[in-house]
């Protein structure tokens, strides 16, 4: 494992940020996470413009711009020279005094961890994850928009140790209105009479880039899709589910509160999905240029 902090890439155990780093004091920052497959970034573009966004959102400038916090990520993942890799890219707001005024903070901090990560047990690739519906509503946009990126998550934490304590896999998240969002740390989609539906984003749900692939993709092999609000009985009675994730990737959902989904699980539309998806990740992405950090 190889982090960039402050400068400099070093081994994942010396990585090191001040207890008065306000990402830390206040879950002041945004984040991004993202893969490598097969030695190429896959969407790095996306990806640095979502981190774009949710910069703006929180009024942080990313140190260098967008261009230098893309060599970060590059270079980081280089010096590690993996070809299949999970990145984490943070960028904190940097080291102050306590008090949450982020103005009193004059340099953001840039992290990038690369690194591998397990979401789910490997053999729920096969099997599919259990879900309970959360107690816990995620937050609407006027109190902390779930489009930005950010280091707050103790809302998906909370719903994920409520989930882990009912002896399940994840939460499945439903906004203030009762519509259903989304699992802790993937979206979820579902196929409804043989239609591929999964939450709008302004019900509250992180644009995700696996998400927009697999949208993507399903209309490339003409598969119907739609966005739209969805209620916890659009999946217990579709045909099949399957949450989509950076770091999930994709995987079944086999069971909502008990209730199977659907008759066989991965399902046929999830099994050719998840096919296509590894097949495009193979080949696209932005190379990883290994050769620049030979001795790093
Ligand atoms: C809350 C939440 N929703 C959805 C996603 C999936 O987004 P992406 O496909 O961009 O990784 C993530 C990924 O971290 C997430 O944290």
């Amino acid at each position: 494992m190889k982090v960039w902090i402050d400068g400099a890439i070093v081994d994942g155990n010396e990585a090191k940020i001040s207890v008065f780093d306000h990402g830390f004091l206040y879950g002041d920052g945004i984040f991004e996470g993202m893969r490598a497959y097969n030695g190429r970034l896959f969407r790095l573009e996306d990806h640095m413009r979502r981190l774009g966004v949710s910069a703006r959102a929180i009024g942080l400038e990313l140190p260098g711009g967008v261009d230098s916090v893309r060599d970060i990520v590059l270079t980081t993942v280089a010096s590690t020279g993996a070809r299949e890799a999970y990145i984490r890219l943070l960028v904190t707001r940097g080291q102050g005094p306590l008090g949450v005024d982020p103005t009193t903070c004059s340099d953001p901090r840039v992290i990038c961890i690369v690194d591998t990560v397990e979401l789910f047990p490997a053999d729920k690739a096969a099997s599919g994850v259990d879900l309970a519906t959360s107690s816990l509503r995620r937050p609407s946009a006027d109190v902390l928009d779930p489009r930005v990126k950010s280091l707050n998550y103790l809302n998906n934490v909370m719903a994920k140790l409520e989930a882990r304590r009912r002896g399940v896999d994840d939460a499945l998240l439903l906004n203030a209105a009762g519509n259903v969002t989304e699992a802790t740390g993937a979206n979820i989609f579902a196929v409804c009479r043989g239609v591929l539906t999964t939450p709008t984003a302004t019900d509250g749900v992180l644009e995700g880039i696996t998400r927009m692939t697999v949208i993507e993709l399903a209309d490339k092999l003409g598969i119907p899709v739609r966005e739209r609000s969805m209620g916890r009985l659009d999946l217990l009675g579709a045909s099949e589910a399957f949450l989509t994730g950076s770091g999930a990737r994709i995987v079944p959902v086999r069971s909502l509160d008990t209730e199977l989904i659907g008759e066989v699980t991965p399902g046929p539309v999830t099994t050719r999905l998840r096919a296509a998806f590894f097949e495009f990740a193979k080949l696209n992405g932005t190379p990883i240029p290994y050769a620049d950090c030979a001795g790093v």
